[in-house]
């Protein structure tokens, strides 16, 4: 969607995967989906260094509304646990410098149950244009995927009606690929400025892997479609497992029993840079009070965000696969000539325990420029200097793990003037 907004992928932090639709603010009130931890959740994006990194939206997921809507028909946010009103939290958002998101489904009822807006679209839309709402993730849940063709961007024109500029997120894809329908990407990519291709990410391997695969096996219909304001969701950046607070330790040693909180180290770091590879938006869904320092050390990494965030806004492919051995590749800048810059994941899917070598020429990675390659490793203080085409490079990915390399193209070198 050329709306100007959402130029390169959409960074924050999002509800969903972590929080879902937890109502019991009584009794769990930390954790619950309410004005408070969307409040707090706001502060220490700004105060733990993410904003600064890029991490901008603070979105509301499902869970936000009252079961039914108001006398005039409008949306209401829940009263007890939103007692201020969307407009006061979305003031608050922006007083931290952040932007403000907000969750709908294009159907009679979100996926949770609450109220869609068919039937509303376009006092709805002025609302949240009224509540200085800045991103609109639209949901798909109870209405028909063969609509979606007109309803998405019919709810897009009643946004744009607003003048109010508000990103874009569509389900209109995933429902209709659900459907057994072959989704018109380039009428999504001309209504959204972002949109969900595949399943919800649970807290898992298993599930990360089934994301990684979808977009693996399904690349050539898929990452055509990527470019700058206009992005595959392959939803949230989760998982990054956390550690409960030690205020009372029996509690502690439930969550290490109940063993939830999915990724390890390696997977985490699988998926930060897969997504970054993926042009994927970045939003987080995970409890920035408890996250470990080494996670947030992922989410942190400047050099991958960098890789995300790249202007070209080229989506990466994977490349070689092979006995669990995956390769994915991406194109960034600098350009020189004719040749791209990459950054370059090595994936292990191998389950044997112990790390696998990868060796490679540049050229065999499609790095062909004459004048070589100033070739890093991203998470691991490595610098491999400049190499040639015909350098091998050998890497050894952990079980689960990726390495994942920058290769910049070099300019060409310059010649010695003689005086
Ligand atoms: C669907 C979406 C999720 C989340 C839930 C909320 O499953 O795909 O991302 O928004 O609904 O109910």
């Amino acid at each position: 969607l050329e709306n100007g907004l959402a130029r390169t992928p959409p960074m924050g932090w999002l509800s969903w995967e972590r929080f879902r639709c937890n109502t019991d603010c009584e009794g769990d009130p930390d954790n619950c989906i309410s004005e408070n931890l969307f409040r707090t959740m706001a502060d220490l994006v700004v105060s733990e260094g993410y904003a600064a990194l890029g991490y901008e939206y603070i979105n509301v997921d499902d869970c936000w509304l009252e079961k039914s809507r108001g006398p005039r028909g409008e949306l209401v946010a829940d009263r007890k646990r939103f007692p201020r009103g969307m407009r006061s939290l979305s003031d608050y958002v922006h007083s931290k410098g952040l932007k403000f998101g907000i969750y709908e489904d294009y159907g009679n009822y979100t996926c949770a149950g609450y109220p869609g807006i068919i039937g509303y679209g376009r006092s709805d839309a002025q609302q949240f244009a009224d509540w200085n709402v800045d991103y609109v993730k639209l949901d798909g849940c109870y209405s028909l995927p063969l609509d979606m063709d007109h309803g998405y961007p019919e709810f897009g024109r009643q946004l744009n009606r607003t003048g109010r500029q508000m990103v874009y997120s569509c389900s209109w894809p995933v429902y209709q690929i659900y459907a057994g329908i072959n989704p018109n990407y380039s009428s999504i990519i001309e209504h959204c400025n972002l949109w969900r291709n595949y399943d919800d990410i649970q807290d898992s391997w298993a599930s990360l892997e089934t994301i990684i695969d979808y977009y693996g096996n399904n690349q050539d219909v898929i990452v055509p479609n990527a470019g700058p304001g206009h992005w595959n969701d392959p939803d949230m950046v989760t998982s990054h497992s956390i550690v409960q607070h030690f205020r009372c330790l029996m509690f502690f040693l439930r969550q290490l029993i109940i063993g939830n909180f999915g990724l390890s180290y390696e997977q985490s770091k699988t998926q930060f840079a897969l997504w970054a590879i993926m042009a994927a938006p970045l939003l987080m869904s995970v409890d920035l009070r408890t996250i470990r320092p080494e996670f947030k050390a992922i989410l942190q990494n400047q050099k991958i965000i960098a890789v995300d965030q790249d202007p070209l806004g080229i989506q990466g492919r994977r490349i070689y696969k092979h006995k669990g051995i995956e390769i994915w590749s991406r194109p960034i800048t600098p350009i020189y000539q004719t040749y791209y810059s990459y950054a370059v994941a090595f994936v292990n899917r191998r389950t044997d325990g112990t790390p696998s070598d990868v060796a490679v020429t540049l050229r065999e990675l499609g790095l062909q420029s004459p004048t070589g390659y100033r070739v890093e490793d991203l998470y691991e203080d490595v610098n491999y200097g400049v190499l040639s085409p015909n350098t091998k490079i050998k890497v050894k990915v952990n079980p689960s793990g990726v390495v994942i390399l920058s290769a910049h193209v070099q300019p060409e070198r310059i010649t010695r003037t003689t005086y």
